[in-house]
């Protein structure tokens, strides 16, 4: 068995969270031979409820979990972290303008990005989850300029499977039928799941659905997914989001030929550098590559242009706020 790796989890104390931390412990995010040692970061008032979900975490007697430490101090989160997933952010509440959301999260990131500069291990990733996610890990990944800027990513994971889910309800085919379908952009209502490129058996997946179906129900539906579950569920999504956090981490750790990740641009497809936008990439070696040659016809233009705008419009708004 290999020394353990510390996974530093934010936020840990929340619903996400409770999901995520028994599938890292199992060892489902970086592999079933891989011990960990989990650093759970919580405001203050949460801590006692972290306490709890570490005493249920202890009562699965997990062979791979080698440690367990919460606190809700920065340092000590991140001390050699060589894994983290930022969870925990501050929601939008009623009459909370955008500024305000991006200041008050810019006060969270802001530090944690220091934190992470100061303290993590030389081989640190970092997964974004808490929204808005993209605008996030940038602060944080400005915050942390001796981190190599491809470290800092967001999760679309989730949106990607959604994806996947939606269309092989459609076709009436299994999950695994479906390759090479990309989410670009921004984790939000303007994200763009790109059905051009898919490939179902072998064939298009935009020549198996009616162009109705892709546009009106396909596309709004993935983009609204989120709404959805809370109408139905009285909460967010949470479960599902902490799988697709697995999924990304692992992804990233183990290697893929083909998903969806919010990285770093480096100009590609016209997304403005230093934007981290979502777009197909691979991994090898745990580093993220950015696809390239990937077709994009006028009507993905339009639709990645799109939310890009957005993604830059609330880089202006963080530049503005004094955040990176
Ligand atoms: P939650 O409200 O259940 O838990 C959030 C936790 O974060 C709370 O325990 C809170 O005390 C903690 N927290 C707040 N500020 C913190 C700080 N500065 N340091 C450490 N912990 C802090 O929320 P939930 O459902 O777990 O969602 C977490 C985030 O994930 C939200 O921002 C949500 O919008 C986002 N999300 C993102 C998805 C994606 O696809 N990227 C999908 C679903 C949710």
């Amino acid at each position: 068995m290999s020394t353990p790796v510390t996974v530093t989890v934010t936020g840990a104390a929340g619903q996400i969270g409770y999901a995520l931390l028994f599938r890292i412990a199992s060892g489902q995010l970086l592999g079933s031979d891989v011990p960990v040692r989990l650093r759970l970061l919580e405001i203050t008032p949460a801590l006692q409820a972290a306490e709890g979900t570490a005493m249920e975490l202890n009562d699965g007697a997990f062979p791979l979990l080698a440690s367990i430490d919460i606190t809700d101090d920065l340092k000590t989160a991140f001390d050699g972290a060589n894994v983290a997933l930022l969870v925990g952010a501050r929601p939008r509440t009623a009459g909370m303008e955008r500024g305000d959301l991006l200041a008050a999260n810019g006060g969270i990131f802001g530090p944690q990005g220091k934190a992470i500069n100061e303290h993590a291990a030389s081989d640190i990733k970092v997964l974004v989850v808490g929204n808005p996610a993209n605008t996030n890990a940038l602060i944080a990944q400005h915050s942390a300029p001796d981190v190599p800027a491809n470290r800092f990513t967001a999760m679309t994971r989730l949106d990607h499977n959604r994806a996947i889910s939606q269309l092989a309800a459609k076709l009436s085919v299994p999950v695994t039928a479906i390759e090479h379908l990309t989410i670009w952009g921004n984790h939000s209502a303007t994200q763009y799941p790109d059905l051009y490129n898919t490939v179902v058996n072998g064939r298009s997946a935009a020549e198996q659905v009616d162009e109705e179906w892709l546009t009106g129900t396909f596309i709004p539906e993935v983009a609204q997914r989120g709404a959805a579950i809370i109408k139905a569920r009285g909460a967010s999504s949470a479960a599902s989001a902490a799988s697709a956090a697995i999924d990304h981490v692992y992804d990233w750790v183990n290697g893929t030929d083909w998903t969806s990740a919010a990285v770093v641009s480096d100009g590609s497809y016209g997304v403005p550098a230093g934007l981290i936008s979502s777009f197909p990439v691979r991994s090898a070696d745990g580093e993220w590559e950015i696809i390239q040659g990937v077709p994009v016809n006028d009507f993905s233009r339009g639709k990645i242009d799109a939310s890009v705008a957005e993604l830059a419009a609330e880089r202006d708004a963080v530049r503005e706020l004094g955040l990176i």
